[in-house]
């Protein structure tokens, strides 16, 4: 018996109900090349629905989530709860959630330095974001260097992208004493290598440090780049203070999937955020918090990718006139969560409400002086000062010059001892980091509280990776003696969470025959945060003679990554990006910084 005539094959993409997204959007964006764009997008198609998606789902705009979720990041480890709640709110507002991994880079494991991996991380964010379909992107980030390779990738990506902070960690107690990260690590550290503490309380207290997970509790990078991100206008209004295992922060995660359908649905691309105006209201807020030092390298780098320019200049006029109102740590006494119970940025913003941009653009697609009006008035706390009683009564930073840094130094003034900032002393130099580890204990090393310490080659290309290695240790023989500062200068950087008078990021560094590589032992160097100079007390002809018969061979790699990185990457002044990732400079426009 014969069949009757066969059913007829259905179409290969049936007609999906509901609106079909527009060719460019959704799934049919960035098709795999394989010439021939309907197979392309029928196999995508295929290959999805293997999870188990319909046609309804796929034809909503996808709503990107880079997880950044790692066994080896705590600082994350709330990341599964926060991107449950981004899904969430992404569907409730009509889009399709796609989470995807990327690179995550916690600050102690992360060898040689986390700052060498930072460039690749956002060459990973920029080309996940590029190469997979999106209509926008949600970046998860905390620890220090993740939100400035998340934001330095998505400006280059150039798509709708809004920025998700993890959330700060909780406090701990240690005999009847409140700690956290990590400005008390390091306090009980030097009072362990003082002699202060013994073995056994610095086990102790070791427990106690990092309370939950979530990133550093004090203003260090991590909580700097989280105000940084809400004052830029990448976070949802409210962004960035929340700790990481409240509901407040869970809440925000859900607010923030379903602002990025809408930042999908209105093309509110991330260039229409990351304004001039926008950078000027971020070095503002780095400065009214007493932020960490890396902040302003991280936020040149932001800037290099979209052709604005945030330079060491500017950083030291603003700083002129914005005063620290926030009473954390290092700088003042709180933690983070006390910034939250205060009202987190809105207070700060508030009170700095005259020296802002108001008019820069957030991700809400309301201007930031728009939101400050939605926060509603302040009320009493202690956290946040008022400008007329500051904490400090200029930025945290200062910018320094002189022929021991002709590209330019940093010190974090709010953060140093006031009787060193006018200080000439003696070099006791060490000439990189193995050096320095071998000889700062000795009791032969020749050094007294009134010296200059100097320690070379872990800039930029030294190290490699610019190691937050600043911060010297007070020689073990000074520490025993009581002191508890001492001026020291290096090429390299500090975490926000150190203290103490310490010169940072000279430029040009050491390992590229920066002046600094000519300090000797003896010579005398002087520091005034005053007149803003740090000078060797040599002569220029003393100076050029040392440089010609002492060149220096820049570091060099054969192969991977760190080739590449020593190839390319620029000072800190340029941010330590890459030369090949910065954008062209923009057309300078009124309101711009510079
Ligand atoms: Fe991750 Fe401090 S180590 S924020």
């Amino acid at each position: 018996m014969s069949k009757g005539p066969e059913a007829p094959e259905p179409p290969l993409l049936p007609p999906s109900p509901g609106p079909q997204p527009a060719p460019e959007q959704g799934l049919h964006k960035g098709l795999t090349s394989y010439g021939d764009r309907g197979f392309s997008l029928f196999l995508r198609k295929a290959f999805i629905k293997g999870a188990g998606y319909t046609d309804a789902a796929l034809d909503r705009p996808v709503i990107g989530i880079a997880d950044t979720g790692s066994d080896y990041n705590p600082c994350h480890g709330n990341a599964p709860q926060l991107i449950e709640a981004v899904k969430r709110g992404v569907m409730l507002a009509g889009g399709l959630p796609m989470r995807f991994p990327t690179l995550s880079i916690h600050e102690s494991f992360a060898a040689p330095t986390s700052m060498f991996l930072r460039n690749l991380m956002s060459m990973d964010t920029e080309e996940m974001i590029r190469a997979q379909p999106m209509d926008a992107v949600v970046l998860i980030g905390g620890c220090d260097k993740t939100v400035p390779a998340q934001l330095m990738g998505a400006a280059s990506a150039g798509l709708p992208a809004i920025q998700l902070i993890t959330g700060s960690m909780l406090t701990g107690h240690h005999r009847g004493e409140r700690v956290g990260a990590c400005t008390d690590c390091r306090r009980y550290w030097g009072r362990f290598r003082a002699g202060e503490i013994d073995a056994q309380e610095t086990a102790d207290v070791n427990n106690q440090l990092v309370a939950s997970v979530g990133t550093c509790s004090v203003m260090g990078t991590a909580s700097t780049m989280a105000c940084i991100a809400e004052a830029l206008g990448m976070t949802m209004p409210g962004g960035a203070s929340p700790p990481a295992v409240t509901a407040d922060r869970i809440r925000i995660a859900e607010q923030t999937g379903a602002q990025a359908v809408q930042m999908a649905r209105d093309g509110l691309v991330i260039g229409r955020i990351l304004t001039p105006a926008a950078f000027e209201n971020a070095l503002r807020v780095l400065l009214a918090i007493g932020g960490s030092t890396n902040g302003i390298v991280h936020l040149a780098a932001i800037a290099g990718r979209v052709g604005h320019a945030v330079d060491l200049h500017t950083l030291d006029r603003l700083g002129r006139e914005t005063p620290v109102l926030l009473d954390l740590k290092p700088s003042g006494q709180h933690y983070m969560e006390d910034f939250h119970k205060a009202g987190g940025m809105a207070t700060l913003l508030r009170e700095l409400k005259p020296l802002l941009q108001l008019d820069a653009l957030t991700v809400t697609g309301r201007t930031l002086g728009e939101e400050l009006e939605r926060a509603g008035p302040g009320y009493p706390q202690d956290v946040v000062r008022s400008r007329d009683r500051p904490i400090y009564p200029q930025g945290g930073m200062a910018v320094l010059r002189g022929n021991l840094a002709p590209g330019g130094a940093i010190i974090k003034q709010s953060a140093a001892d006031a009787r060193l900032m006018e200080h000439e002393g003696r070099a006791v130099v060490f000439e990189n980091l193995e050096d320095m580890a071998l000889r700062i204990d000795r009791d032969d090393l020749d050094v007294t509280a009134d010296d200059v310490l100097v320690l070379k080659q872990i800039g930029p290309k030294g190290a490699p990776g610019m190691p937050e290695a600043g911060y010297i240790p007070i020689p073990m023989k000074l520490a025993r003696a009581g002191v508890k500062d001492i001026v020291r200068i290096s090429d390299g950087r500090m975490s926000g969470t150190a203290f103490g008078t310490i010169v940072l990021h000279v430029t040009p560094e050491s390992a590229v025959g920066g002046p600094l590589a000519q300090v000797r032992n003896g010579d005398r160097i002087r520091l005034s945060v005053a007149r803003r100079e740090i000078n060797l007390l040599v002569s220029d002809a003393e100076l050029a003679l040392r440089m010609q018969n002492h060149p220096v061979a820049e570091p060099t790699a054969e192969r991977g990554y760190r080739k590449l990185y020593l190839q390319t990457v620029l000072q800190a002044d340029q941010g330590v990006d890459f030369d090949f990732l910065r954008a062209a400079p923009a057309a300078s426009p009124k309101g711009d910084p510079d």
